[in-house]
């Protein structure tokens, strides 16, 4: 029997609680493909600040590194946040994570379920085309990452810098993805104003060379965050690099309008990844049963996808959730008026009973 061995790191908030619906799921997929899931748990952010001082321990570090994948829940609330910055859960336990697994790729997907679009701020009118892109962050560099960095009585800086290996082998991936989808890739930069960005432009045309296939539009930032509200459709994959990447990937988690829905993945260049849900750690309705575990069950979709290569299993997770999101069984996060609302281990007791009928 197939064995995987993964760190499963639910956090704070209502990552616990999603995390266990996404567990529950995965046993009963296991338990069909004949694959077993071995499930080491660990602490981290705020509860690894509690118990162990540090919001990344060091003996969560080594269950990762021991491990096959990683399922993330989220991290922070409000009993962190008078910290310092780089001590508060967010930055101390993800941008070290990120860091030392060489998390380079970190993918996005923004979907607006047709049956759902009322849920999204846009007008029906901005959705003709249908809104289904990839966002391909580029999340080991720029300004997040390069030196220097500091501070001193009167000036503070961060430095915007990439090299060349490191814009082409986030492009490299960006086109791969874009070649199994529609072939049209948008890379964002603002060569209009900044050196590293005309750098960023140059490297990523010279690997368009690679794939004659795929059409490239080059965007600046600002009119990319524009497009985004006006015609979200034109998008397919979005590449972009860390900090340009953070901003969009917000603006197109918002023009979703549900963010218990999104799910992502950041990956090496082993194909070792850590799986995430983008909704972050919801303080004020955790452990009320009402969270929705959606984004957790299609990160831990993902992680069979990317990391254990079960495509066929990873598509009936997404299939399940569709159904029973058009069957009319919502948490209250994507409730409209003829719904039945529904709780967090209902929800996931729901798309299990569609799994198995797929
Ligand atoms: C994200 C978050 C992180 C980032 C923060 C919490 C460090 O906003 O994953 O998008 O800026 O990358
Ligand atoms: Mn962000």
């Amino acid at each position: 029997m197939k064995s995987y061995k993964i760190a499963v790191l639910p956090g704070d908030g209502i990552g616990p609680e999603v995390m266990s619906v996404a567990c529950g799921l995965l046993d009963i997929i296991g338990d069909k493909a004949n694959v077993q899931f071995v499930k080491e748990w660990a602490d981290i952010g705020g509860i690894a600040i509690d118990n162990h001082g540090v919001p990344l321990p060091e003996s969560t570090l080594k269950i990762c590194e021991a491990s096959d994948a990683i399922l993330f829940g989220s991290v922070g609330g409000p009993k962190w946040e008078s910290l310092p910055p780089e001590k508060q859960p967010e930055r101390g336990a993800l941008l070290p994570l990120r860091k030392h697994f060489s998390f380079y790729a970190n993918l996005r997907p923004v979907v607006i379920h047709p049956v759902l679009s009322d849920l999204s701020p846009l007008s029906q009118s901005r959705m003709k085309n249908g809104v289904d892109m990839l966002i391909i962050r580029e999340l080991t560099g720029d300004v997040y990452f390069a030196e220097p960095k500091g501070r001193d009585q009167d000036r503070a800086y961060d430095t915007m810098a990439y090299t060349r290996a490191e814009i082409e082998r986030i492009a490299r991936f960006a086109f791969e993805a874009a070649r199994k989808r529609k072939k049209r890739l948008h890379s964002i930069d603002k060569a209009n104003v900044l050196t590293t960005m005309v750098f960023w432009r140059e490297i990523v045309n010279s690997i368009a060379n690679e794939y004659p296939d795929v059409s490239v539009i080059h965007m600046y930032v600002d009119n990319a965050a524009m497009q985004f509200v006006i015609n979200p459709g034109q998008f397919d994959v979005v590449l972009a690099g860390n900090l340009f990447g953070d901003i969009l990937s917000d603006e197109g988690a918002a023009l979703t309008g549900s963010l218990g829905m999104m799910p992502s993945a950041s990956l090496n260049e082993k194909g070792f990844g850590l799986y995430e849900p983008a909704g972050g750690s919801a303080p004020d309705i955790a452990g009320k049963d009402i969270a929705n575990p959606i984004a957790q069950i299609l990160s831990m979709g993902m992680m069979l996808r990317f990391s254990f290569g079960m495509h066929s299993e990873a598509g009936k997770i997404e299939q399940a959730v569709m159904n029973v999101i058009n069957k009319g069984t919502r948490t209250k996060d994507i409730a409209n008026s003829d719904c039945q609302t529904t709780g967090t281990k209902e929800m996931g007791e729901k798309i299990a009973e569609e799994y198995l009928q797929l």
